[in-house]
């Protein structure tokens, strides 16, 4: 971001615009026909009547401009009455969150607002000299093609940062002001640390409230709220706030999708008994029965333990690959019995057996394709702590008997989608740990869903990389000493 600023030298602010670097500009054959501005899927019309305004909105597009050069340039071409209409195109492209503004200062660009989304952006003013500001809690900075940057979650511009811009953000972790602020950088002037927090409070990075009423830490509706949390929500809720919501494919011109069906894994594999689907439609009790009577079910009856029957009917009857088969998109889905946003079905179960009627204790992966359990590890610390951590967190007076640990192959979503793939992966999550919850209780098996889980233990566990495929739940299942039987 250390653009040159031609004859710029002195440490006075300099203030530039252009096209936000994301936008397309393509101008019409007939000069009549408005240019047009191509933005996220997005397009504008653009009125540039008049030579000199199509070739200030070309010099827009092409690098950042002084706004008296442009309108040199129209006034040159297209008379004085151009003017005024070119300054209200600017205006009009301002607001609609179209043009980025950069601060310059002793040759370089040093702080520049950029827009994100599709959305109009606060106009970019200095800052009052002695109005105070301090950076939002929730601003989080980071590097991203070359430049350091800060935005805010909701947030419908990020500000690129360097130098004396990078040391503005350093100065503002407690209330300040442009003065104060111009006066912990070295050589940066206070009308050039006004525009840059001007560039901060367009992209709402600045806190609200000020020294006597801390908002962010007063107000509930902000208080509430941890910086990662609202990160995701913002991100997985906002479509206009970034580009790439929905199905975007970020990494399809670089990675093949991973296949519906994760690969065999080596070693030992324990064939489930399938159930008979028509015995258990008539057995089963009512689904208004299963809904009224279900709960999540604390203790399990260790005199007589779950069996290798029962949980093979669960993971059967509530999570089995059904059928693989082929989206619009070239990509490999999946049927199961419990919904999945794109049919990407990206979570996998570990049942970690404790006690079990038929199935030997330690950690196994269950192959819904196959409906078979693949041995991953014997009994070990790690699968130890997986156990009690489980018993402690549902506060259950013994072991629970087994532990269904939900994972997500992550890339199953993250090839597809970018800004919703893992709030998606929760969703799925909600939708399999109530079928569980379902088929358990018609089952008359004790049941309950977990709300954390340790996915480095886990990993370590499963020697799986938790950034590949990582636990995201937990369900313990056992025997209920109160046995309904099916229909019962
Ligand atoms: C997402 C989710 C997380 C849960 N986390 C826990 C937990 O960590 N420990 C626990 O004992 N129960 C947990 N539960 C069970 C709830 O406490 C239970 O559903 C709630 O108390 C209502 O009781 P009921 O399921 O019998 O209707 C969880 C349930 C869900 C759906």
């Amino acid at each position: 971001m250390t653009t040159e600023l031609a004859g710029l030298t002195s440490a006075v602010a300099v203030a530039r615009i252009r096209l936000r670097q994301d936008a397309d500009l393509t101008e019409p054959s007939d000069p009549e026909e408005p240019t047009r501005i191509e933005i996220a899927g997005r397009t504008l019309s653009v009125p540039a009547r008049g030579g000199g305004a199509r070739t200030a909105l070309r010099l827009l597009a092409r690098a950042d401009c002084a706004e008296a050069d442009l309108v040199r340039t129209v006034r040159e071409h297209d008379g004085d009455l151009a003017v005024l209409r070119w300054q209200a195109l600017v205006f009009k492209l301002d607001g609609a969150g179209l043009l980025e503004h950069a601060i310059g200062q002793a040759g370089d660009i040093i702080a520049r607002l950029r827009p994100t989304g599709t959305g109009p952006v606060a106009r970019a003013t200095p800052v009052g000299r002695d109005v105070m500001v301090k950076l939002s809690r929730f601003a989080v900075l980071r590097a991203d093609k070359g430049a350091l940057t800060l935005a805010v979650p909701f947030g419908n511009a990020r500000v690129d940062l360097c130098r004396e811009g990078l040391a503005v953000a350093g100065t503002l972790t407690d209330w300040t002001n442009p003065e104060a602020v111009a006066a912990a950088v070295p050589g940066l002037t206070t009308s050039v640390a006004a525009a840059i927090l001007g560039l901060l409070s367009a992209a709402g990075a600045l806190a609200p409230g000020g020294p006597d009423h801390d908002d962010e830490s007063t107000d509930y509706q902000l208080a509430q709220w941890s910086v990662h949390d609202l990160w995701l929500h913002a991100r997985s809720r906002s479509p206009g706030l970034q580009s790439g919501y929905g199905g975007s494919y970020p990494l399809a011109d670089r990675f093949p999708p991973l296949p519906a069906v994760p690969p065999r894994r080596p070693g030992r594999r324990l064939a489930l008994a399938a159930p008979d689907l028509d015995q258990t439609a008539r057995a089963d009790p009512p689904l208004t029965a299963v809904l009224e009577n279900r709960r999540s079910v604390r203790e399990h009856y260790d005199d007589a333990p779950i069996t290798a029957d029962q949980l093979a009917e669960l993971l059967y009857r509530a999570a089995r690959t059904r059928r693989t088969f082929r989206g619009t998109d070239g990509q490999e889905v999946a049927d199961r019995p419990y919904p999945s946003g794109g049919s990407l079905h990206a979570l996998e179960i570990y049942p970690l057996i404790n006690r079990c009627d038929g199935i030997p204790g330690g950690l196994w992966h269950y192959a819904s394709a196959d409906h078979e359990l693949e041995a991953v590890s014997d009994p070990s610390p790690a699968t130890a702590a997986l156990v009690a951590a489980a018993r402690a967190s549902s506060v259950m007076s013994a072991d629970p008997q087994v532990v269904l640990i939900v994972t997500a192959r992550f890339g199953r979503a993250m090839w597809k989608y970018a800004t919703i793939a893992y709030s998606l992966v929760l969703k799925d999550v909600g939708a399999l740990y109530q079928t569980i919850y379902l088929v358990a209780s018609a089952m008359g098996l004790a049941v309950c869903g977990l709300g954390g889980g340790d996915a480095a233990t886990f990993a370590a566990a499963a020697g799986l990389d938790p950034r590949s495929e990582g636990s995201v739940g937990e369900m313990t299942i056992g025997s209920r000493s109160d046995q309904l039987s099916s229909g019962g």
